[in-house]
């Protein structure tokens, strides 16, 4: 939007229902900018145009952890954190959890609506049909230490999944996407569970076609040979289809924006999948479930919560699956995983970590510390105790985290493979670092050439 030098005044804002700018003054030069909004957002590049002079780079906006940036316009997720709102596709989050199973809501993920009968049954043998890793996977896994971390295993394997489907690197046919997707959806459980089993040295055990996702999983997880009969519990399988509803896409979270920048450079969906797992493997993203766990272990009983609550305002740890970038209010997602909790238990015995999450809860949620920060729950609070109650291993809870956000980081890359706005992610810096400066050799200064000529520093194309 072209600019115009104008008297500056201040004034109070207007509630001008037709206006669809942002009037803007440089007060270093007195000009006025209009900056186009649309759907609530101006563009950061409009800012560039604001100068001190035609050598000035322009203005850039600074937002370290994109705290206020929008990256993309997005279909797939939408969040009202003031109001503890999730929907994916438009969907309440309740409705889907309620009604649907994990493997619908991956396809309404990835193509905007649920399936029909046909599409489902053709989506759920695709999926069936993935779900086998190829034989060198596992001598590959074999090479792991006893004791390495599962999420390293599977952030390494996604990885080198990339070097089994070297097609996949043809991002821009639809086909092979998608081919990519039911591998991607369907062999995720497999590394998983294969992960465990190398880390408690038992046998692998491969994919049943004949189960569900969960139950499948379960199998793989928990059967203690090919020879030894095992029935996942449908109420266990249940439960744990709608954890995966409740965790599979969270819109702009720090994995899925791994997996839109690493595949911006145009890498494959298998190195883009390691890098979001890779990021979603940290304690203050999907690890969070872990480390509530061990925090609630080591607070023990309700009387030792004062003690770890004062810790934590005197600023010396985090209270762990407390607080969240966007939710300033309830994660509607704690709500549910803490009404699934009762109908673990009532096949598991209950996990006595609940009632010091309860009172955990209850002390923070009346303290000013918590209150004036908006600091609730979040969805890794309640998710570990019941993962614990299922016999899951705490290393394995944030794969579990892993297996169902696939869903949502391939369809955030597929709609960003398909976005005509999007290029290659590549954030601007303020440099802070010393002004130009040069080498003395023994005592010799080293000459510089000058430029013979003027250099446009503006950027131009920046790769
Ligand atoms: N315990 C104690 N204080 C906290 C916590 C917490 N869990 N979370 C935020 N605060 C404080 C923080 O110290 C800051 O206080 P002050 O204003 O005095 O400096 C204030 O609240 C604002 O926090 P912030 O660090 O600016 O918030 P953020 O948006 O950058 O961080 C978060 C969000 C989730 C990383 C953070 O709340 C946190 O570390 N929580 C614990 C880890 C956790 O549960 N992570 C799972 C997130 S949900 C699952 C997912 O999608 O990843």
């Amino acid at each position: 939007m072209p600019a115009s030098k104008t008297e500056h005044s201040k004034s109070a804002p207007r509630a001008d229902r037709d206006t669809n700018f942002l009037s803007v003054t440089d007060e270093r030069t007195g000009a006025t900018y209009q900056i186009a909004i649309s759907e609530g957002a101006v563009r950061a590049t409009d800012l560039h145009q604001i100068r001190l002079s035609d050598r000035d780079n322009g203005l850039l906006s600074y937002d370290p952890s994109f705290a206020n940036t929008a990256s993309c316009r997005s279909a797939i997720t939408f969040i009202d954190g003031d109001r503890g709102i999730l929907r994916y596709r438009g969907y309440p989050i309740e409705e889907l959890a309620a009604s649907k199973t994990f493997l619908e809501v991956a396809y309404l993920l990835i193509h905007g609506n649920l399936p029909s009968k046909t599409q489902l049954a053709e989506w759920l043998h695709n999926i069936t049909f993935h779900t086998m890793l190829h034989e060198n996977v596992q001598k590959f896994m074999d090479g792991f230490h006893h004791d390495a971390h599962p999420m390293g295993m599977l952030v390494s394997t996604l990885a080198a999944l990339s070097t089994f489907y070297p097609d996949a690197k043809n991002i821009s046919d639809e086909h092979t996407r998608y081919q990519q997707t039911y591998r991607l959806i369907a062999k995720v459980p497999t590394v998983a569970a294969f992960a465990h089993r190398h880390s408690v040295g038992m046998p692998y055990i491969h994919p049943s076609n004949d189960l569900s996702y969960t139950e499948n999983f379960l199998a793989m997880m928990y059967r203690p040979s090919w020879t030894t009969q095992y029935t996942p519990d449908p109420i266990l399988a249940k439960a744990l289809d709608t954890l995966f509803v409740l965790h599979a896409d969270h819109e702009q979270n720090c994995s899925s924006n791994a997996m839109r920048a690493v595949g911006s450079s145009h890498a494959d969906p298998y190195s883009c999948a390691a890098a979001a797992a890779a990021a979603l493997y940290g304690p203050l993203h999907g690890g969070a479930n872990e480390q509530v766990v061990r925090m609630l272990m080591e607070i023990g009983t309700k009387e030792h919560v004062p003690n770890l609550i004062r810790q934590v305002k005197e600023g010396k740890r985090l209270l762990m699956g407390f607080g969240h970038r966007i939710y300033k209010n309830y994660d509607p997602r704690a709500r549910l995983i803490q009404q699934l909790a009762e109908e673990v238990f009532a096949v598991t015995g209950r996990n006595p970590l609940i009632d010091v999450a309860l009172a955990l809860e209850k002390v923070a949620l009346s303290d000013d510390y918590f209150i004036s920060r908006k600091l609730y729950p979040n969805v890794d609070f309640y998710s570990g105790i019941i993962y614990q109650a299922m016999g899951f291993p705490l290393d394995m809870f944030p794969v579990l985290f892993a297996i169902p956000r696939m869903a949502g980081w391939l369809a955030q890359w597929i709609e960003m493979v398909q976005d005509p706005e999007q290029k290659i992610a590549r954030p601007r810096q303020v440099y802070i670092g010393p002004p130009e400066r040069h080498l003395e050799i023994s005592g010799v200064k080293v000459p510089v050439r000058k430029p013979s000529r003027t250099i446009d520093t503006r950027p131009k194309t920046v790769a």
